[in-house]
């Protein structure tokens, strides 16, 4: 059955899971979310006094992330749901934050030098929309990281029962971790995704597979 991902039921659906979103990151991924997060947006070598837009931003470890690497690169947030806002702003007292939809965005041409999206692109309802807004607001020669879980393989499999059985363990309602299942299983793979991003006029630069390939980074440039 196809996950529903209408902007409305994902607002509603983050804004539930928000609290502990963090907690459940670090239980599903043994501690190792935030420094496969690290190692990817290393390899964008960002310069200084560049501007990044991480879209999906979610609780804000993208935005910690670069203000380690890269301190005096401003960075942009934006994110549909309230609630994981909140969280995000009381992790980064400094940083900015605004509430958008990456399907729709603000900003004007070409106003980017790098645009982050971690975890994200797997809940848009209309992925064609949000990679010609990214492709729109990238500077020429910019840079766009995309993270999210990767290839559909064994070991996916067995790591998705493992969420399962955690989230069981820890959490009343299953039915928000059944839905990020089914929708990592219905995303296309790495190989189909730069292909994606390739239709939109990116150039591919990077892949790198973490965890055996069970989440995957890619970069494309504009
Ligand atoms: C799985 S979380 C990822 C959060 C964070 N980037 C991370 O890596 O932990 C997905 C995030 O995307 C946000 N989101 C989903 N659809 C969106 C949209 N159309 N525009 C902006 N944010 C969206 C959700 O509210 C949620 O915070």
């Amino acid at each position: 059955m196809t996950c529903t991902k209408t902007p409305q039921k994902i607002h509603l659906l983050f804004d539930e899971i928000a609290e502990y979103y963090d907690k459940t990151n670090n239980y599903i991924s043994f501690w190792t979310h935030n420094f496969i997060k690290y190692l990817a947006v290393k390899n964008l070598d960002i310069k200084k006094y560049s501007t990044v837009l991480d879209l999906c931003c979610g609780t804000g470890d993208i935005n910690q992330i670069i203000n380690k690497i890269s301190p005096k690169t401003k960075v942009i947030n934006i994110d549909i749901s309230t609630n994981m806002l909140k969280y995000a702003k009381e992790k980064n007292p400094k940083g900015v934050f605004m509430q958008g939809d990456s399907t729709s965005l603000i900003f004007k041409d070409e106003e980017f030098d790098y645009i982050t999206m971690s975890f994200g692109l797997r809940n848009i309802e209309n992925r064609e929309k949000a990679l010609s807004e990214i492709y729109r607001t990238l500077k020429k020669d910019g840079k766009f990281l995309h993270i999210d879980f990767g290839y559909h393989n064994l070991l996916s499999k067995i790591f998705d029962l493992i969420v399962l059985t955690i989230i069981k363990l820890t959490h009343k309602n299953l039915e928000h971790y059944k839905y990020l299942i089914n929708s990592k299983t219905e995303f296309p793979e790495p190989d189909n995704l730069i292909q994606e991003f390739e239709q939109f006029g990116f150039k591919y630069v990077k892949k790198c597979d973490y965890l055996f390939g069970i989440i995957s980074a890619q970069i494309m440039q504009k």
